[in-house]
């Protein structure tokens, strides 16, 4: 080993090749860090506190593999590694399944909210419409704390999304918690529920073209787009399916899309549905609506 086995030179020189390849310098930082603790297991804040020290040359030759397949196959950080975080918990995550976001997290604060307001030590049912990797429902089933009184419920029409949301909850010790249903929206699931939660596909199926390459070709197709010009059909189906499937007093919480949100409340007066309030994320975007259903 030598002086270029410090790690200081080699972030430097790591992030350096991702921005010369047009990631702009704070991403850049970012996914380095994220690759250097992955294949060193050496964290970040130690890293940073000791950027003397030194890595293997096993470790620098698998770092180089992973930045240069970034770059070449554009393929997400988060894919090359099998990881993302959701509310401070580790989630796999592959092709199969959405990477989750942090302004998903917005729609479970919400939705713990409600419980706590309305629900609290009551029996009621929960469900995540459109799963994906399950952090959603996890997060929920971890942070109700009264969950033996709750039931839990999450959908996905995709077989293989089901999947890796399974292996989460396994991996979280929630699989006990949460009951998975294969189905189109509600289609295979007779329950009613208290709460219901979405981050369906919402982008329009037009902005394909526009989209990142790392989101456009890598993540699942069916987790993304919607069909329609202004990207709202399945919330049009979900809304309306939702106000038979809420029980009495019960809320629907939906992520969505910048400038979506007149649209969405217009689905939602359409279906005789209260609008409660609409939550924005921390760039001012509305992100989250919340309806409830009082017919
Ligand atoms: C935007 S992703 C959200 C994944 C995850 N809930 C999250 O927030 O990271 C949308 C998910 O909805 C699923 N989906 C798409 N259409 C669906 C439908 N008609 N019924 C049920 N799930 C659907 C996709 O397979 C995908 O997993």
């Amino acid at each position: 080993m030598n002086n270029n086995n410090k790690i200081k030179y080699i972030r430097k020189n790591a992030v350096s090749k991702l921005t010369g390849s047009s990631i702009l310098l704070e991403e850049a930082q970012k996914e380095v860090d994220i690759l250097l603790e992955f294949v060193t297991g050496i964290s970040k804040k130690d890293f940073i506190i000791s950027p003397d020290r030194e890595i293997k040359d096993n470790q620098i030759e698998k770092l180089i593999n992973l930045i240069n397949k970034r770059i070449k196959d554009k393929i997400p950080v988060q894919y090359l590694i099998n990881k993302a975080y959701f509310m401070g918990d580790e989630y796999f995550v592959d092709n199969r399944v959405l990477i989750p976001r942090p302004e998903s997290e917005f729609l479970v604060l919400e939705a713990i909210n409600i419980y706590s307001d309305n629900f609290y030590s009551k029996r009621i049912n929960i469900i995540d419409i459109g799963t994906g990797s399950g952090c959603i429902i996890c997060a929920l089933a971890k942070h109700i704390t009264s969950s033996d009184s709750i039931s839990f419920y999450a959908a996905d029409i995709s077989q293989d999304a089901l999947d890796v949301a399974k292996f989460n909850a396994q991996n979280l010790k929630l699989n006990n918690k949460i009951e998975f249903i294969q189905s189109d929206l509600f289609f295979n699931i007779d329950k009613k529920f208290n709460i219901i939660v979405s981050n369906p596909p919402y982008i329009p199926i037009k902005e394909k073209s526009e989209l990142q390459a790392e989101i456009a070709r890598h993540e699942p197709q069916q987790a993304l787009f919607a069909q329609d010009e202004e990207g709202i059909s399945v919330y049009a189906e979900l809304i309306k399916q939702s106000k038979v499937k809420l029980r009495h007093c019960g809320y629907l919480l939906l992520e969505i899309g910048t400038g979506q949100s007149r649209l969405i409340k217009d689905l939602i007066n359409k279906n005789n549905l209260k609008l409660i309030k609409i939550i924005k994320d921390l760039n001012n975007i509305d992100r989250v609506v919340i309806a409830q259903n009082l017919l």
